[in-house]
């Protein structure tokens, strides 16, 4: 009985992981398509930008800043820095010039180019 039930358990504990990978991918593959990006690039981009000393971003190391918003539940937002729609090239647009978009405020423009715009944009696209 008791190896029954534990049978059970690790079958369903499997399964529930299962699902739960296939949904992150299936939000990653979204993601990346709407975006034209790929999102595992974000970790290396980010850290070279800097990105993170001045927001926080989930699952990207040492991203916890105070500056600027934080990024979880980027893809949930209505906006970006409350002037453009949330859309993917507009997200590109912010990323590559911030200070076209909002002149005089607190994110630089850093020289992004378009490509690792977007591979920075699939990322935040996952973080739901
Ligand atoms: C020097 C600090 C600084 C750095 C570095 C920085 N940002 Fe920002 N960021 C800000 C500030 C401040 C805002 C808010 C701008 C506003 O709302 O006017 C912002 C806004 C944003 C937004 C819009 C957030 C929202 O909820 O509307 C995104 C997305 C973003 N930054 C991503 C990034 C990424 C990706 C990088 C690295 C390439 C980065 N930022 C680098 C300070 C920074």
């Amino acid at each position: 009985m008791l190896i029954l039930f534990t049978v059970a358990f690790l079958a369903g504990t499997v399964s529930l992981s299962l699902f739960y990978i296939q949904t992150e991918k299936r939000t990653r593959v979204a993601a990346e398509q709407a975006t034209g990006g790929h999102a595992e690039a974000a970790q290396a981009l980010m850290s070279h930008y800097g990105c993170g000393s001045c927001h926080e971003i989930p699952g990207i190391a040492k991203a916890n800043g105070k500056v600027g918003p934080s990024l979880e539940g980027f893809a949930g937002r209505a906006e970006i820095a409350g002037l453009l729609s949330n859309q993917p090239n507009n997200l590109v647009f912010w990323l590559r010039e911030p200070q076209k978009v909002s002149p005089g405020n607190g994110m630089p423009d850093q020289g992004v180019t378009e490509g690792e715009a977007r591979n920075m944009a699939a990322y935040l696209y996952t973080l739901q």
